[in-house]
């Protein structure tokens, strides 16, 4: 009698494409932000890309909002009880999308990459390069903005770190496929591997255009309309 066939591995949609393409722009987006300030000093050129990526983390806020599951911010981010028992479950399936202690990490990123883009807007290197809203504080805020945005970059640097070392830790030690995932959509479970959360709905056409929307408004107002900006917010 032959063996009955072994089960397929099976594979689940996880990552929309708008969450993977932020992804990778943003990957790209940074590296280049360092590069242009830290190693070609083209402090122009960095801030045209600079404020491309302020739209682009406001897309990505927007698509956390009303984006797909995997996306929302109310989906992946849990109070601290919830992370503790999340840890302390036995490991009985996966999770899909960010769990909740991986959540915290992508939290931290944001949030380092929004200090860093909002203090760029006031900065200046104390020679012509200057951020588009710095005009409209004193001189004082200008020099604090500089030097937020020049620690924060070490904080959002050791974060990154952090990052590519789970990510790494998941990858080879726990063989769990993160990086293909982010890369194809597709997460690709064992025959016998369970999905712990519900599976997730995704977003359609309309939900990206209004976010989109939102990132190409920022972007535009801050490059071509910083005074309107600074009265908006109530600046000198
Ligand atoms: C500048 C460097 C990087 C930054 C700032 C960064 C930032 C992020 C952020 C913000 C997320 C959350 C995505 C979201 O929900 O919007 C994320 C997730 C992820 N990143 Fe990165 N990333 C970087 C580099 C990389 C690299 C080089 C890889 C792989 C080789 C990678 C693999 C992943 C994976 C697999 C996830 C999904 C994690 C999960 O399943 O929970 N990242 N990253
Ligand atoms: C995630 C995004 C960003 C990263 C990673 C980043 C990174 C950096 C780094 C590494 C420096 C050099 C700091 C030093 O001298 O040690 C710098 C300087 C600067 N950046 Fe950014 N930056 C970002 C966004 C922005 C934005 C959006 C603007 C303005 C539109 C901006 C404007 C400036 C200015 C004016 C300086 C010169 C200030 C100084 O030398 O202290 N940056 N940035």
């Amino acid at each position: 009698m032959s063996n009955p066939t072994p089960a397929k591995p099976r594979h689940i949609k996880v990552w929309d494409l708008p969450i993977r393409l932020f992804h990778w722009l943003l990957v790209i987006g940074i590296f280049a932000m360092w590069l242009t300030a830290d190693v070609l000093d083209r402090l122009g050129l960095h801030m045209a890309i600079g404020l491309a990526l302020l739209g682009l983390i406001v897309f990505r806020l927007v698509w956390g909002v009303i984006g797909s599951d995997t996306a929302r911010f109310t989906q992946f981010v849990k109070c601290p009880r919830s992370i503790l028992a999340y840890l302390k479950q036995p490991k009985t399936g996966v999770w899909l999308g960010h769990n909740p202690l991986g959540a915290l990490s992508v939290l931290a990123m944001l949030t380092s990459i929004l200090v860093q883009l909002v203090t760029g807007l006031f900065a200046n290197d104390q020679i012509y390069n200057e951020g588009p809203l710095s005009d409209y504080v004193s001189e004082r805020m200008q020099d604090l903005m500089s030097a937020i945005h020049q620690i924060n970059f070490y904080v959002l640097l050791a974060l990154i770190a952090l990052h590519l070392v789970a990510i790494a830790f998941y990858q080879f030690k726990k063989k769990e496929p993160l990086v293909q995932a982010m890369i194809t959509g597709q997460r690709r479970l064992q025959a016998d591997e369970k999905v712990l959360n519900p599976n997730p709905r995704f977003a359609g056409w309309i939900a990206f255009l209004i976010a989109a929307g939102f990132g190409v408004t920022a972007w535009y107002l801050l490059h071509s309309h910083a005074p309107l900006v600074a009265q908006w917010l109530g600046l000198k």
